[in-house]
């Protein structure tokens, strides 16, 4: 029904990018208001961190069809669009919300198991490198509360590079 577009603010330096919207998003029109966005919202508080403070977005600006997650042909047509949001937000790093996003956008294969909790670099189209975090999706946080505590390092290790 909506196009999702970013939303936070976009003087932030702190840049999330999640998959691409659900069901509330795309009928309020904001990245991450429903279930996920509220448990995202909760990590961004338990940090000091508030949607004032940062920019989200998602590799796809609209839902695909019940849920199911993006084609490859999708992320190819989306991709400008992010790349050239990232270029205008110019963050000084990124988190990427799950394999979907992380794979998008630093162009690779690899699980999220194995991407996540490092530093990873993006090449914007000047040239500059971005860091890159990546991290779980809320909503496979949300079924995997397990999981919690390694999201909450990557939270923690996000805002030391912040502070640095
Ligand atoms: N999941 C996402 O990846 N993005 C949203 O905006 C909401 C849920």
């Amino acid at each position: 029904n909506k196009t999702v577009f970013g939303g936070g603010n976009p003087e932030a330096k702190i840049m999330f990018v999640g998959e691409a919207p659900g069901a509330d998003e795309d009928r309020i029109g904001q990245p991450f208001v429903g279930r996920s966005g509220h448990l995202l919202d909760k990590m961004l508080q338990a940090v000091g961190l508030d949607r004032t403070k940062v920019y989200i977005t998602n590799v796809l600006p609209w839902r695909p069809p019940g849920n199911r997650t993006p084609t490859d042909g999708e992320i190819a047509v989306c991709l400008p669009f992010l790349k050239r949001q990232i270029d205008l937000i110019n963050p000084e790093v990124i988190m990427v919300l799950g394999g979907s996003a992380a794979n998008a956008l630093l162009e690779n294969m690899e699980p999220i198991s194995r991407l996540r909790g490092k530093w990873l670099e993006y090449k914007k189209s000047d040239g500059g490198i971005v860091n890159v975090l990546a991290s779980f999706h809320p909503a496979y946080l949300l079924r995997n509360s397990a999981q919690k505590a390694k999201a909450w390092s990557d939270f923690m290790r996000l805002c030391q590079k912040i502070m640095q």
